[in-house]
């Protein structure tokens, strides 16, 4: 049975009181937290690094991480990220030479190992790895900052790898990212899509416990 998820990513998150945000967002309902990790390399912009979950959990702060590496390497990063028992390491295949190895490094840590697909980007590389992958993420935005408008372009591509997911006949996570707002959700979950990023449409709204719950309502109402 297809799981849904609501990953809130804290990349709009407010950062002087980011423990409280967190737990904020779990507390109305939220799966996994998304860490958007950019080195200035890979995109155009520079975020955070694993000091701020293990200073989260050192703090007392749980969750669920969806790590989503937007880095010019990653094999290098990636047993730092497993270290923190995350449950999602996602990589972009251009930031790495071997990307059968790196979905084998991240599962040999017991983390679950994603594959993030840039909107112009095709999905060949999913021929070979998806009876590996435990998620496939979309992206509906250039990666590289919050706050984008969603390309809408990527519903065909969304339904796409819904399909081909179907044919496989196994639960890989459909995992969408990028300008993800209450106005547009409806349109990814009839494309096929289960996981879905939202920053600013949470982290920037004056009610984060209302705009959870009205995301919630939309998923079940479509469940139902
Ligand atoms: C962009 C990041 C997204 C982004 C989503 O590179 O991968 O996770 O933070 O933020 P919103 O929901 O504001 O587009
Ligand atoms: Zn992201």
């Amino acid at each position: 049975m297809k799981q849904f998820f609501i990953v809130p990513s804290i990349l709009s998150a407010n950062f002087s009181n980011l423990g409280h945000d967190i737990k904020s967002v779990i507390k109305y309902g939220a799966d996994l937290i998304h860490f958007d990790i950019m080195d200035n390399h890979y995109v155009n912009n520079l975020t955070f690094g694993p000091v701020v979950l293990q200073s989260l959990k050192k703090n007392g702060v749980e969750f669920n991480a969806d790590i989503h590496l937007m880095t010019h390497k990653v094999d290098n990063l990636i047993p730092i990220f497993a270290k923190q028992k995350v449950s999602f390491i996602t990589f972009h295949p251009e930031s790495t030479f071997h990307i059968d190895s790196t979905i084998s490094l991240i599962k040999s840590f017991g983390c679950k190992a994603g594959i993030a697909i840039n909107p112009a980007t095709s999905l060949s590389c999913l021929e070979y790895t998806i009876d590996k992958l435990d998620l496939i993420l979309i992206m509906s935005v250039n990666p590289g900052f919050g706050k984008q408008k969603f390309l809408t372009y990527i519903l065909k591509k969304i339904e796409k790898v819904r399909k081909l997911i179907d044919s496989y006949n196994n639960n890989i996570v459909l995992q969408v990212d990028g300008g993800i707002k209450k106005d547009n959700i409806l349109n990814l979950l009839n494309a096929g899509a289960n996981s879905f990023v939202i920053g600013s449409e949470i982290f920037c709204s004056k009610n984060c416990k209302s705009t959870i719950l009205k995301i919630k309502n939309i998923i079940n109402k479509f469940l139902k």
